[in-house]
């Protein structure tokens, strides 16, 4: 399936791929990960953190287990972490540590997290380093990318952000009691995505559904933060059958 949107006169194909099951997504999109790790050992990887990337961050593992991928020249920029944590336990830095970064052997050195210190100098030192390569996005209920909540300006750069109650209320399922979820967090914006190279944006469940639905229709609005992927040329996006649920 592809969706194709006229865009100030350029028509922009989102290629779309539903599959009946997240193992099926999670091999398809780490094979695009290990075939350009294979083609660019000095990759600029952008990551993503929550439920959706882990099945994709496991065969990844597996699959440059298996090859015996040499990963000590890539670089890896997350897309988000919160502000004020006071548990380093509940850190997207050690979620990724856990999912991907230890099992694969990939150091301090290499990855890179936005925080509230630095801002604008992440976009810069993503850039220095020539760019992502290869951005995996999630797509939160209520449509933000990151944690580019709706409203969020299209031009935005990395910035900090008060989370919305219903993304507070999706994420209190990392932590042990709902006050824990922190209300503020830093990502990298809306223009600071769009940089990415190729983008692949992955949506599995139901209540991914709507949002998924108003990313697709093909008008651009604040109040659907992922719309932003239709200005975007090189995007796919992996759904299961339950979150491509509203496009038939
Ligand atoms: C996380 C991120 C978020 C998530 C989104 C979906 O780094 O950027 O936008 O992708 O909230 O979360 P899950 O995958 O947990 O449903």
């Amino acid at each position: 399936m592809t969706t194709i949107h006229e865009n100030k006169g350029i028509f922009i194909y989102m290629q779309v791929i539903i599959k009946r099951t997240t193992a099926e997504i999670a091999d398809l999109v780490s094979e695009k990960f290990v075939s350009l790790l294979e083609k660019k050992p000095k990759a600029v990887l952008g990551l993503a953190t929550g439920s959706t990337p882990i099945a994709t961050y496991e065969a990844l593992i597996n699959k440059i287990k298996a090859k015996n991928l040499p990963l000590e020249d890539v670089k890896t920029f997350n897309l988000d972490e919160y502000v004020g944590l006071e548990k380093e336990k509940y850190s997207y830095r050690t979620f990724m540590e856990e999912n991907l970064f230890s099992p694969l052997g990939i150091s301090s050195s290499q990855v890179h997290f936005p925080s509230e210190k630095t801002l604008s100098a992440y976009d810069e030192q993503i850039a220095a380093y020539g760019g992502i390569d290869l951005q995996i996005l999630g797509i939160g209920s209520n449509g933000h990318i990151a944690f580019n909540e709706p409203g969020t300006p299209f031009e935005s750069k990395t910035h900090v952000v008060k989370l919305e109650e219903s993304t507070r209320d999706d994420n209190a399922r990392f932590f042990d009691t709902p006050e824990e979820v922190p209300t503020h967090a830093v990502t990298m914006g809306l223009a600071t995505i769009l940089q990415a190279k190729e983008i692949v944006l992955i949506a599995t469940g139901t209540n991914k559904q709507e949002a998924v639905r108003q990313m697709l229709s093909g008008v651009n609005s604040l109040n659907c933060p992922a719309s932003i992927l239709n200005q975007h040329p090189h995007v796919t996006v992996y759904l299961d059958e339950e979150a491509a649920g509203k496009l038939y």
